[in-house]
């Protein structure tokens, strides 16, 4: 599977969405995650990502991510329509800290 980490918390630029075969993207107040049951590794939506949010979970690190995309993406709605980014999403694009600072 892919995930959806960190850096779009904020961003949420949503062109993920528009490319996803399967619709499987989850929708939270400051950022979207991948239903990992869902995902069939396409990997169409990593290069998509302007904040480069999107990495598969065979790339190291990637299990804390993994673990947050398959509890949320439970519990928030879909997403299958892409829309406007927040006004500031370009100034948090890259930040540090974003989990700390924003996730709710
Ligand atoms: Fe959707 Fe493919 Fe990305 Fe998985 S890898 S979330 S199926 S676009
Ligand atoms: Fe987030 Fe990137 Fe999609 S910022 S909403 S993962 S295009």
């Amino acid at each position: 599977t892919y995930v959806v980490t960190d850096a779009c918390i904020k961003c949420k630029y949503t062109d993920c969405v528009e490319v996803c075969p399967v619709d499987c993207f989850y929708e939270g107040e400051v950022m979207l995650v991948i239903n990992p049951s869902e995902c069939i590794d396409c990997g169409v939506c990593e290069p998509e990502c302007p904040a480069e949010a999107i990495l598969p979970d065979t790339e190291e690190g990637t299990e804390k991510w993994l673990e947050l995309n398959t509890k949320y993406s439970a519990e928030w709605p879909n997403i299958t329509e892409a829309k406007d980014p927040p006004a500031d999403a370009d100034e948090h694009k890259g930040e540090d800290g974003k989990m700390d600072k924003y996730f709710t």
